[in-house]
C-alpha cells in the first residue's frame, strides 16, 4: 500500500482534509506529518488523528540526508506538500522523482515562484485586476512552482482578499485529496 508523508508549515487545513480522505481509502495511507515549524497547528491535528508527526527545524532540512533516511525508514512512497514554506532539497527531489505533489493557490504559471505564498498570492491577483483565480496541483521539481501541472480549477476573484482566500480554499479542500489519490493510483 503506498504511504504518504504530508509536509506542512502552518494551520494544516489541507493536511486534515488529506488525512480524513485517506483514512477511508483501502489503497493509500497517510502515515506521517513532517513540519519545519514546531508550533505549526498541523502537529496538533496530526495527533488528533493519530498520525505520527516529526519536526525537522530549518537547519535540519539543510541536512537532507537525515530527513531522507527518516522517510526511507518509514517506507514513505509519496510526499504531499500542504502549505510547506520551505524549498525541497535536490536530494529529496531526486529520491522522490515525480512523487512529490504540491498545491498552489493561483492558476500557475501566474502568481507563482519564490516568495509567492499565502495572502501575498491573493493580493497580487487582485492588484493585477484578474477576473479569475483558482488552484493548481502540480509535481515538484527544482524550480519553485514549475513542475508539471496535474490539475487546475478556476473561481471568480470575489470582492477582496479574504473573499478570494475563502473561494480558493474551498476548491483546495474539494479537490486536493482526490487529485492526489488519482495520481498515485495511476502511477502504481
Ligand atoms: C494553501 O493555500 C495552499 O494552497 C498553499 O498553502 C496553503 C496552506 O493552507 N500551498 P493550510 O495550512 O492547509 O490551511
Amino acid at each position: 500500500m503506498p504511504k504518504i508523508a504530508i509536509f506542512a508549515s502552518g494551520v494544516g487545513s489541507n493536511a486534515v482534509q488529506l488525512i480524513k480522505y485517506f483514512k477511508k481509502s483501502a489503497n493509500i495511507s497517510v502515515v506521517l506529518v513532517v513540519s519545519n515549524n514546531k508550533n505549526a497547528g498541523v502537529l496538533q491535528l496530526a495527533q488528533k488523528h493519530f498520525i505520527e508527526s516529526k519536526v525537522f527545524l530549518n537547519e535540519e532540512f539543510e541536512k537532507a540526508f537525515s530527513l531522507l533516511d527518516f522517510l526511507k525508514a518509514k517506507g514513505i512512497d509519496y510526499i504531499v506538500l500542504a502549505g510547506f514554506l520551505r524549498k525541497i532539497s535536490p536530494l529529496l527531489i531526486e529520491a522522490f522523482h515525480d512523487r512529490i505533489i504540491n498545491i498552489h493557490p493561483s492558476l500557475l504559471p501566474k502568481f507563482g515562484g519564490k516568495g509567492m505564498y499565502g495572502r501575498k498570492v491573493h493580493e497580487a491577483v487582485l492588484q493585477n485586476k484578474e477576473q479569475e483565480s483558482g488552484i493548481s496541483i502540480h509535481l515538484v521539481n527544482e524550480e519553485f512552482d514549475q513542475g508539471k501541472i496535474l490539475f487546475q480549477e478556476k473561481c471568480k476573484v470575489g470582492k477582496d482578499v479574504p473573499d478570494l482566500m475563502r473561494r480558493v480554499q474551498e476548491l483546495e479542500h474539494k479537490h486536493y485529496a482526490q487529485v492526489v489519490n488519482e495520481y498515485i493510483l495511476r502511477k502504481q
